[in-house]
């Protein structure tokens, strides 16, 4: 549904475009959008279409629609529409410019950048980082592979049932049980220990130049982003050795921000999407045995609580998770820790118990798969998980304890805003403590009353938004036309006015459509989909473009919707001069005016489009 926040003014930001526009035509015109989406979903030619089930809602008969020669895409179900590049974006949920780059490899076209100013310094490091990284984690999968050293872990991994594939879909490595074997192989690569430093995979010894491993004896797990570069490593301790801590971790660089960063997602966004929901477990063990059984709408904050940041990722690919933290006391309070965020965010919770003294990865050891498919599809709601968690941990026996409990759900549910669900659980949580329903939604309603939690309380509500009513036949029909006949733009340019025009979208992009050729930057609708910033814009452009049908007499109908368009325009006018005419309050003389100004609305109505004489726009 399109959507406009108050008035319907909408504010033109051009973007700021990381590429130059030469290089973005170049891999747009090496990326035929047949060729790109085909490699992706099966294509069926339909007419001047082609046409396939979409990929970005669920549907049984094929509404989506690439259109070879405009070299866009459109579903008539679900709205969404684009250029190539806004293909790539929306299906591998990557930004702007990482569609850029994906599709520029895939064409084997060297990208420039547009000259920027200390942006490029700061690029400069973060690739160097990036080559370490991707670097130090080829030559760990080597020592686990290939070397003698490589034995414990190789060892360990059998012992703990991860599988050779496994090892190489997440390219698990070893780290040497050596203080030097980074630090000189960084060396021996050219790199400065500085940077290596940086990276956090060496550390310097206090007041000396001397250098030593972060890792050291340990089976290394990268951390990728979500486009699958190795950011961080996350290394877990092969010897029994109590002494030292199960896992090591990357410290915060430039590439890596651990709040920001799931274990996973990189190879199990997709699986999330098409699932509808994720699942969220703590550790990478967990992760890899889910994946391998064939549960793969995974992902892993990698330890402990998630954040808001963990829960604005999630948000993007889902409306829905499925907490499946380890079954003691540490991961059960991860769980209710999450929930702040989760809720925050508006995503939707619930959560399977592992049965003690499991976590996700020995469950399903013991178990197997199915067994775990089963744990996650019948995961209670949040709320049905946490009335049982504060009964489990307070003495409902007594008075205290069941008030406890009572607040604690009054408090939870009220999280969530939803009055709905308040009057629901205060009525569950009375029959589970066996009280009675109307003293606890007494108590329920006494907590609302009590101001929200202080300073965390959630950010200022929206302005309201104000549904937008689709435009009128004659308003979609002139942007078909201008849309699928690029040759009438000159005429229109001429002799059409934006203003007349209604609809905030329409008028929009009608206006960006003669600008364009004004400019004469009109370089073909793909590029002016592809500038246009607002997704409810992109989308009406293709929904009016994807059609393939020829229009006949473009020209001549054209001019006729103009002059309707023209003469419906007047008539507002007209109208609204009379309304302030006919109003007590307005003097004489101005009664007048307004309505000589109205006889002149009405002559205008005979004029010719060409006439010089026409109203100003708006
Ligand atoms: N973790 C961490 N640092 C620690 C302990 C744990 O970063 N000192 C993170 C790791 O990402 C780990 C997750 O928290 O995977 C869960 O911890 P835990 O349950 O202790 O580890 P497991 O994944 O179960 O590892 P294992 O099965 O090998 O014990
Ligand atoms: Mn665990």
């Amino acid at each position: 549904m399109i959507l406009a926040r108050g008035a319907g003014r909408i504010t033109i930001k051009i973007m700021a475009g990381l590429f130059s526009t030469a290089t973005r035509e170049r891999i747009r015109a090496a990326s035929d959008i047949v060729d790109v989406i085909g490699s992706y979903v099966p294509l069926k030619r339909a007419g001047a279409n082609f046409v396939a089930l979409c990929p970005f809602h669920k549907e049984k008969s094929p509404s989506f629609n690439v259109n070879p020669q405009r070299q866009i895409f459109h579903c008539f179900g679900c709205h969404k529409g684009g250029d190539v590049f806004a293909f790539v974006k929306e299906y591998e949920n990557i930004d702007f410019p990482e569609a850029v780059r994906r599709l520029a490899d895939r064409a084997k076209i060297p990208i420039e950048y547009e000259q920027g100013e200390g942006g490029q310094q700061a690029r400069h490091i973060k690739d160097e980082l990036l080559q370490i990284h991707e670097q130090i984690a080829q030559r760990w999968q080597n020592a686990l592979a290939n070397e003698a050293g490589g034995q414990v872990a190789r060892d360990y991994l059998a012992k703990r049932g991860v599988s050779p594939e496994a090892v190489k879909l997440f390219r698990l490595g070893a780290a040497p049980d050596l203080w030097d074997d980074t630090v000189n192989w960084a060396r021996s690569k050219g790199y400065e220990p500085g940077l290596a430093e940086k990276a956090g995979l060496i550390l310097r010894k206090e007041g000396s130049d001397h250098y030593y491993d972060r890792f050291r004896d340990r089976l290394m797990f990268p951390i990728c982003d979500e486009q699958g570069r190795v950011v961080g490593f996350s290394g877990r301790v092969l010897s029994g050795d109590e002494k030292t801590a199960k896992y090591v971790n990357s410290p915060e660089t430039p590439i890596f921000t651990k709040s920001k960063v799931f274990f996973g997602l990189d190879k199990s966004k997709r699986a999330v999407l098409e699932a509808g929901y994720a699942i969220v477990c703590e550790g990478q063990l967990d992760l890899i045995a889910a994946f391998m059984a064939g549960v793969q709408n995974i992902v892993a904050p990698q330890g402990t609580a998630l954040t808001a940041d963990h829960a604005r990722i999630l948000k993007r690919y889902t409306e829905e998770v499925v907490l499946c933290f380890d079954s003691d006391p540490a991961g059960q309070n991860a769980a209710v820790r999450s929930l702040d965020h989760l809720l925050a965010s508006g995503l939707a919770v619930r959560v399977a118990v592992v049965p003690p003294p499991h976590d996700p990865d020995s469950f399903i050891k013991a178990s197997g798969g199915s067994a775990f498919k089963e744990l996650i599809e019948g995961a209670a709601g949040f709320f049905d998980y946490y009335l049982d968690h504060l009964r489990a941990t307070n003495d409902v026996a007594s008075d205290k304890g069941r008030l406890a409990v009572l607040r604690g759900m009054a408090e939870a549910v009220h999280k969530t805003g939803n009055t709905v669900l308040v009057d629901k659980y205060a009525q569950k949580t009375a029959l589970r403590l066996g009280v009675a329903p109307d003293a606890v939604r007494a108590e329920f309603r006494k907590l609302s009353r009590a101001k929200p939690a202080g300073p965390e309380s959630p950010e200022e509500p929206a302005p309201p938004l104000r549904e937008l009513p689709p435009a009128s036949p004659t308003e979609q029909w002139l942007l078909k036309l201008m849309l699928r006949h690029e040759d009438v733009l000159g005429w229109a340019a001429k002799h059409l006015d934006p203003g007349w025009v209604q609809h905030p979208l329409v008028k929009e992009i009608v206006s960006r459509l003669l600008a364009a050729h004004a400019r004469e930057s009109w370089s073909g609708l793909a590029g002016f989909v592809d500038e246009c910033e607002i997704a409810e814009l992109r989308n009406l452009i293709t929904e009016a473009a994807t059609d393939g049908r020829p229009i006949p007499n473009p020209g001549q109908q054209l001019s006729d919707l103009a002059m309707r368009l023209r003469n419906q325009f007047l008539d507002r006018q007209v109208a609204a001069l009379l309304q302030r005419a006919n109003q007590p309050e307005t003097a004489e003389t101005e009664r007048l005016d307004l309505l000589r100004q109205q006889q002149e609305m009405r002559q205008l109505k005979r004029l010719p489009l060409s006439s010089a004489s026409l109203p100003p726009g708006s």
